[in-house]
């Protein structure tokens, strides 16, 4: 089956039917050393999933090997049980893929229409009602059309990257630490933001730094060590999980919550036994 654009109406969550998994993945980007060592998942149509973890976890290397940007050595990912193990990342927007990286994730020279312009050269028809649709999403990228995306800020250039990645319509999501280098309240914005793209039916896997805000509003969450899933479970589930707490989290935020009644009760994750 091949992946479809989204369906304007909310999809349902979890229950879902499964549309991409990705099983023991094993991927690397010099010869003889792996960064990913039998990683799993699963997207569930509608939802919305959270990757955490240490830095240099591997969480970066996943989606790329998801996109095709990094070679899987050994396992396997499918989408809508199509097997799309190494395809090319131009075949996978095809798909309905899109991927926002975490770095470089904007073409400076060009302005902020040409860079969504080029988001969207697969289907240049449909330029001017997807533009629109992004300018009702970001209302300041239609302000700003003519400006040079290297002349924006970094929230601005995420918001660019975003939308560039929406401008195929994907029905899954890739986004590779929206809220990075962002001040407080634009991080609230990209993660409701992110909560809306994904309640319009774009099933999104998402790696974040803020942990905790990511797994307050992602379905399930996954804890990445060292290449390897570590944890498993639904975002509140993996927040109020001692163990998660102690190793990935940290306590402070934790006893602070606590403090002001938030958080009382703990119930275990399950640590994921690959
Ligand atoms: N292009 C590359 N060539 C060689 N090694 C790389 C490359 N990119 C990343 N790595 C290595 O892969 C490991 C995992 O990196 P990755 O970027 O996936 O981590 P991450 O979990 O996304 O970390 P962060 O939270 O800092 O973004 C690191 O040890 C990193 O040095
Ligand atoms: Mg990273």
């Amino acid at each position: 089956m091949t992946a479809t654009n989204p369906s304007p109406a909310p999809a349902p969550r979890r229950e879902g039917e499964l549309l991409l998994r990705a099983s023991d993945i094993v991927a690397g980007y010099l010869p003889g050393v792996n960064i990913l060592n039998g990683c799993d998942l699963d997207l569930h149509q509608g939802e919305l999933i959270g990757i955490i973890g240490p830095n240099g976890a591997g969480k970066s290397t996943l989606l790329k090997a998801l996109f095709g940007l990094v070679t899987v050595r050994s396992g396997r990912v499918t989408l809508g049980g199509d097997d799309i193990t190494n395809m090319r990342a131009d075949a996978l927007v095809h798909r309905g893929v899109g991927f926002v990286p975490q770095n470089n994730n904007v073409f400076p020279t060009l302005t902020i229409e040409e860079n969504l312009q080029m988001g969207g050269f697969q289907r240049p028809r449909k330029f001017a009602e997807r533009f629109e649709a992004m300018v009702d999403l970001f209302p300041t990228l239609g302000d700003r059309r003519r400006q040079r995306a290297g002349s924006l800020s970094g929230g601005e250039r995420q918001m660019v990257a975003m939308a560039r990645a929406l401008m195929m319509e994907p029905s899954v999501l890739l986004l590779d630490e929206p809220s990075a280098g962002l001040s407080p309240v634009r991080q609230d914005e990209t993660f409701l933001r992110t909560r809306r793209i994904n309640r319009t039916g774009v099933s999104i896997i998402m790696v974040e730094q803020n942990a905790r805000r990511c797994l307050q509003i992602c379905d399930r969450g996954y804890v990445l060590d060292q290449g390897r899933n570590a944890y498993t479970a639904s975002g509140r589930d993996l927040m109020n999980d001692p163990k998660v707490i102690e190793l990935y989290l940290g306590t402070l935020a934790a006893d602070v919550e606590s403090a002001s009644g938030h958080n009382k009760e703990r119930r275990p994750a399950t640590p994921d036994p690959s």
